[in-house]
């Protein structure tokens, strides 16, 4: 029998859902801030694929999710292209920026990236040996426009303002940028799939700051160009987006794109998404991750109004963001028997 997680991906309803987790592998676990001391800081750590496997195997080990996902970050693959990264402890990344022409110019091409990128795919080769049967393995990259806010900008933004400044101010530039990292994204997903990851997801973050015909040049199209890259490449391996805050514009998303099934932001309610998007094919979500905080009964009623709502159709159960640090591991069992008692 084939594992949940690709049952749902190729369009089945089920009767209880596939769950897994985002972040499920983070600070709010102490097994993963002791093996993350071990390799001394985050970096490091994502490119320990002996440690990296561990963390990713972590969270399954305590709540039997139905999938894992690497321990990597989407922000190493700008560094493969050649941008400095590091991350500032209680603050986030910091990169250096793209202003201008020059900048750009010091990236290397697509075609130089996996030498570095090495560590990330022997990660997912001691997963696909270390993983239970029934676990599926999920591989990722950030998406193009999400990837350039923080190239750009040289760190994390509220409003993307130094990505929409250069997108008006020199968009020769911008488009060459996202050009770039589509091409870089489909190489990577490619091998990360070639080394065992059964489906693979592209983090969208910033989607929802994208307008109008900026959403469908520059979160849109470029999916659209991975996905068809990837399916021709490997066209039994589902893809899942995730265009974080798109509103409206989920609508069709799936269909436009080719993606398999469409990750939900927890700022549409699973009502919605069953009428407008699920009607497509599989829906990925969307459970508040503050519930991870907060817990209580609130906790149990949402996951499963989530869960029953989209029971007509293919569902992955999901939270709608990442899991935050000050969560309490005790809220994920709950969430989970929740969702499976539903
Ligand atoms: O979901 C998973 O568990 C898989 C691993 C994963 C990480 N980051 C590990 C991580 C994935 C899929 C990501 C994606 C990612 N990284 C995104 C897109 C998804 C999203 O959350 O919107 C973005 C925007 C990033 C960039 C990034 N990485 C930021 C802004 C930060 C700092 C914020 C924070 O929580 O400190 C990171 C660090 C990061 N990536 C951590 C983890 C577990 C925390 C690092 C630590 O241990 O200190």
């Amino acid at each position: 029998m084939a594992k949940l997680l690709m049952r749902a991906l190729a369009g089945e309803t089920l009767p209880t859902p596939p769950i897994w987790m985002m972040r499920q592998a983070g600070r709010y676990l102490p097994e993963y801030r002791a093996t993350r001391a071990e390799a001394g800081d985050f970096l490091s750590l994502c490119y320990n694929s002996d440690l990296a496997a561990e963390v990713t195997l972590q969270p399954i080990r305590r709540f039997g999710f139905d999938a894992a996902i690497l321990f990597a970050d989407i922000l190493l693959l700008p560094q493969a292209l050649g941008a400095d990264l590091w991350f500032v402890t209680g603050e986030g990344p910091r990169l250096s920026t793209i202003e201008g022409e020059a900048d750009f110019a010091k990236l290397g091409g697509h075609d130089d990236i996996h030498d570095h990128l090495a560590p990330i795919y022997e990660t997912i080769r001691i997963l696909s040996r270390e993983l239970p049967e029934e676990t599926a393995l999920i591989g990722f990259a950030g998406a193009p426009w999400t990837v350039a806010t923080y190239m750009i900008a040289g760190r994390g933004t509220k409003d993307q303002g130094p990505a929409h400044a250069l997108k008006s101010e020199n968009r020769a530039l911008f488009v060459q940028l996202i050009d770039l990292l589509t091409e870089a994204t489909i190489e990577y997903l490619s091998k990360q799939i070639e080394a065992g990851a059964e489906t693979v997801k592209i983090f969208d973050s910033w989607a929802g700051s994208l307008k109008g015909q900026d959403f469908d040049d520059f979160a849109l199209k470029p999916a659209k160009r991975i996905i068809s890259a990837l399916k021709a490449r490997h066209p039994d391996v589902p893809i899942i987006a995730f265009p974080r805050e798109a509103g409206d514009r989920y609508i069709g998303f799936a269909k436009a794109t080719g993606a398999d099934c469409v990750a939900l932001d927890n700022s549409i309610t699973a009502e919605w998404a069953a009428k407008y998007v699920q009607v497509d094919g599989c829906v990925q979500g969307n459970l508040a991750p503050g519930h991870m905080v907060t817990g209580g009964q609130a906790l149990v009623d949402d996951a499963q109004a989530i869960t029953r709502a989209l029971r007509g159709g293919p569902h992955i159960f999901n939270l709608g963001h990442g899991i935050t640090p000050d969560s309490d591991p005790d809220n994920v069992a709950k969430m989970i028997d929740a969702v499976r008692s539903a």
